[in-house]
C-alpha cells in the first residue's frame, strides 16, 4: 500500500525532544554515566495521597465507566469555587467554563474555533510548542512577538505592526511562561485588554503554572483584570499544580460567548474525561491550598539552587518568580542544539535547546526543575566540567 501523509503534515515539525532523549539514552549506555533529565516539564512529585486514594477507589466502581461527554456540573462548580477563592474571579459554572483533556488539547484545538486561514494569531518567540501546532491546524498565520531580555522578556505589544494587529484574531500569552518564566502583572494585562479591545482580538492566557510562584502573592489571573472577560479566556490545568499530568484534565474559563463556541467544537471532538479523574480534580481544586503550598516550597528551593549554581558558572539566568523552568544563556559560542547534544555527551545532563521554542531561543537552554535538590547540585557540578 502506498501511504502518503497529507500536505498539512509537512507543516508539523518533528520534535527535537525525542531525538535528544534517544541520544541521551544511547550515551548513558556507552558512558556508564547516569542521565540527569531536566528536559520535560513533567512533575516528578507524586499526587497528594488523598488524590491517589480517590482515583483508586472511584476506579473500582463499575458505574465509573460510561461516557461522560462533557465536564460534570460538580467539576464546573469546583472550578468556579477555586477561581473565586484563589484568583478573586467570579465565574458562572454553566456558561463560563469548558473542560479540556489537558490544556495541550485545548490549546491545539482552540484556534480552529475562532480563526480562518488568512487570520493572524499573535504569540511569542520563544513560546510553548502547542501554540504553533494549533496555529498550523487552523491554517492561520503566526506573528511572533520576540521575547527580549532587554524588556524583561515581556511581549511588547507595540512591536506588532498595526496592519497585522488589525488582521489578528487571537493573541496567546503565557505567564509565568514556558520556556521563559516571566511573571504577569496588572499593568501588563491591562495593556493587553486595551490592545485587544482596540483591534478586536481574542486573548487566550495560558496559566498552566499559576500555582508555581516562589515568593509573595500568586501571579495575577488574566480574568482578574477589569475588562478581561469581554476580550478573552484563560486556560488552566491540573497537570502541574496538582501533579496530575498523566490524568489529562484542564479547563478554559472566561467570556461566555467564546466558551459556547469552544463547547460546540469540543462536542464534535471527544466524549469527555473518565469520571474518577473529574471527581479527583474536584477534590484537588477544593484542597488547592493544602496541596500546592508544599509543592511551591519544593520548586522555589530547586529554582534557587539551580539558578545560583549556574550563575556561579557564569550562565545568565532569566529573572523569575515562578514557573517550572530555568531559562539560561550559556557562556559558550555554540548554537543551542549542538550545545544540548554536547552537554549530554560530556555530562549526561539533558536540557532542551532554546531554539526548540523558536528562533529567539538561540543561545539559551531550558532546564526543568523536575529533579531533587541533590541531582540539581550534581547537574551543576557536571556542567562545570563542560569543555566547548
Ligand atoms: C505553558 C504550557 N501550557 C500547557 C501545557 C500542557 O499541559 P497539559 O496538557 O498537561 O495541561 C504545558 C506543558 O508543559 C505548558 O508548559
Amino acid at each position: 500500500m502506498n501511504v502518503t501523509p497529507s500536505k498539512k503534515m509537512s507543516l508539523f515539525q518533528p520534535a527535537i525532544f525525542s531525538s535528544l532523549k534517544t541520544y541521551a539514552k544511547q550515551q548513558e549506555k556507552i558512558s556508564n554515566q547516569s542521565l540527569i533529565d531536566l528536559s520535560l516539564g513533567s512533575p516528578d512529585i507524586p499526587p497528594h495521597d488523598m488524590l491517589l486514594k480517590s482515583m483508586s477507589e472511584l476506579s473500582k466502581q463499575p458505574t465509573s465507566y460510561g461516557y461522560t461527554l462533557t465536564g460534570s456540573s460538580g467539576f464546573f462548580e469546583a472550578v468556579a469555587r477555586y477561581y473565586s477563592r484563589v484568583n478573586k474571579v467570579v465565574l458562572d459554572p454553566e456558561t463560563e467554563i469548558v473542560q479540556t483533556i489537558g490544556s495541550q488539547e485545548g490549546l491545539v484545538h482552540l484556534p480552529i474555533a475562532f480563526c480562518d486561514p488568512g487570520d493572524y494569531i499573535l504569540t511569542t518567540n520563544p513560546g510553548y510548542v502547542a501554540y504553533a501546532a494549533g496555529i498550523t491546524l487552523a491554517g492561520a498565520t503566526p506573528f511572533y512577538i520576540p521575547l527580549d531580555e532587554n524588556n524583561g522578556f515581556l511581549p511588547n505589544l507595540e512591536e506588532i505592526p498595526e496592519d497585522i494587529a488589525d488582521k489578528a484574531k487571537l493573541l496567546i500569552l503565557n505567564m509565568p511562561g514556558n520556556p521563559v518564566p516571566m511573571a504577569p502583572s496588572l499593568e501588563y494585562f491591562t495593556e493587553v485588554v486595551d490592545f485587544a479591545k482596540k483591534h478586536n482580538i481574542i486573548v487566550l492566557h495560558d496559566a498552566a503554572y499559576s500555582e508555581f510562584y516562589f515568593s509573595g502573592d500568586a501571579p495575577i489571573s488574566f480574568l482578574a483584570v477589569p475588562g478581561a472577560k469581554e476580550v478573552g479566556l484563560e486556560i488552566n490545568s491540573l497537570s502541574k499544580s496538582f501533579s496530575l499530568a498523566g490524568a489529562r484534565v484542564a479547563y478554559i474559563v472566561g467570556n461566555a460567548e467564546m466558551i459556547a463556541i469552544m463547547k460546540q467544537l469540543k462536542s464534535n471532538l471527544d466524549f469527555g474525561i473518565f469520571d474518577p479523574i473529574q471527581e479527583t480534580a474536584i477534590l484537588a481544586l477544593d484542597h488547592a491550598e493544602e496541596i500546592t503550598t508544599p509543592l511551591r516550597d519544593t520548586f522555589a528551593e530547586r529554582h534557587k539552587i539551580l539558578m545560583k549554581g549556574l550563575q556561579e558558572l557564569d550562565w545568565e539566568i532569566a529573572p523569575s518568580n515562578g514557573g517550572m523552568f530555568v531559562w539560561a544563556k550559556y557562556p559558550f559560542e555554540i548554537d543551542s542544539v549542538s550545545f544540548a547534544f554536547k552537554a549530554i555527551e560530556q555530562t549526561g545532563v539533558l536540557m532542551v535547546p532554546g531554539t526548540a521554542f523558536g528562533s529567539e531561543g538561540e543561545g539559551y537552554v531550558r532546564l526543568a526543575l523536575v529533579q531533587n535538590v541533590g541531582l540539581l547540585k550534581e547537574a551543576v557540578t557536571r556542567l562545570k566540567s563542560l569543555s566547548i
